[in-house]
């Protein structure tokens, strides 16, 4: 299985991870009602045994649930995984110490001594600096309680900032965790691409299906019909769901020649980019398996190009 260090020289994880928002959230996802805990442990099975061992959390998902079911899981899988999980700066939040304490509960959730990859889930400095939070963080890695520092949803010029403040400290800034799809490709126009490429950094591509948008499962004739906050975004409306078209008649003519799904080339695409880890969510083994399908092949150079130029609208 293919193998990408996080940053540089840091813990090599899959080339796919798997992202665990939905495992308990119902705010968003609807747990508990058209899936539930059996659903994502089998998510978690089938996704090992399809080579992917690479699981992103965070302490806010289901309000803690996502990290706990994971910690059960890893008991009972007995195979090595590596988990990324994420810190919410809220504004109660405003001393090192907060940082610490968050990391206790993340680990005890997740019944582990050590998280592969700790991410700040946003940008918010307004309480605590970017400096006390970096240093709080190299603390930890120096403790042996983390491995290694990520951020997420950070511009090119924060992500500049953080890597900064950790090289003092001799440890890199690992990751920044984006939006990034055939529907989402901002993280290009606005830098952050090229400073991760500068820096080092490794992108962890969030919503790499655009929330679903990429399967192809969500047509105009049934527009409206995901469940959960979905029903409220435009892009799941009629009108939204003509405009991809061009995208998705793309990517089911690749499919054809490979024999993929819409969905594994559009993950193929994200991969194709070069240190870039897409995490797409799944619900169920189903999805898990599908998505994991994605590996181990190659969409050629002039593909990749075809689905850059049909998706240019989304820069
Ligand atoms: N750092 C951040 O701020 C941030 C923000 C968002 C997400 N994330 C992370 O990124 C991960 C992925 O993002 P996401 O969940 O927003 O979007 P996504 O991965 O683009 O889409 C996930 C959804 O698409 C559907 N799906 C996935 N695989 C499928 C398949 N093979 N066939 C058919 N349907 C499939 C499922 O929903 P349905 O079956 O209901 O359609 C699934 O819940 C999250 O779990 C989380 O770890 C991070």
């Amino acid at each position: 299985m293919t193998t990408i260090s996080l940053g540089k020289n840091g813990p090599q994880v899959t080339a796919l991870g798997i992202g665990t928002w939905s495992w308990g959230d119902k705010l968003f996802w609807n747990y508990g009602k058209d899936y539930g805990a059996d659903e994502v442990k089998e998510a978690f099975r089938a996704a090992i045994e399809a080579g992917v061992t690479f699981f992103d959390t965070a302490e806010v998902y289901g309000l803690g649930k996502s990290e706990s079911l994971l910690g059960k899981f890893i008991q009972q899988a007995d195979f090595p995984v590596q988990i990324a999980t994420k810190y919410g700066p809220f504004p109660w939040r405003f001393t090192a110490r907060s940082v610490s304490k968050a990391i206790t509960a993340s680990l005890q959730r997740l019944q582990l001594q050590q998280i592969t990859l700790y991410q700040v889930h946003w940008p918010f400095t307004f309480f605590m600096s970017q400096e006390i939070l970096m240093n709080a963080l190299a603390d930890e890695v120096e403790k042996g309680r983390i491995q290694s520092i990520g951020v997420s949803n950070y511009s090119a010029e924060q992500m500049y900032q953080a890597h900064e403040i950790l090289a003092k400290r001799g440890i890199p800034l690992a990751v920044n965790q984006v939006q990034y799809s055939l529907l989402s490709r901002k993280i290009e126009s606005q830098g952050i691409l090229d400073a991760a490429r500068k820096l080092d950094i490794t992108i962890l591509a969030y919503s790499p299906l655009a929330q679903g948008l990429l399967t192809g499962k969500y047509t105009p004739e049934k527009a409206g019909s995901p469940n959960g906050a979905r029903r409220l975004d435009p892009r799941f409306s009629s009108k939204g769901l003509r405009q991809i078209a061009p995208v998705l008649n793309l990517l089911y003519q690749l499919g054809e020649k490979y024999n993929k799904t819409p969905a594994q080339v559009a993950l193929n695409w994200l991969m194709a980019q070069g240190k870039v880890i897409p995490i797409p969510g799944a619900k169920n083994a189903h999805q898990a398996r599908q998505n994991a399908g994605a590996l181990g092949w190659s969409l050629q150079e002039e593909e990749v190009k075809q689905l850059e130029q049909v998706s240019r609208p989304w820069l």
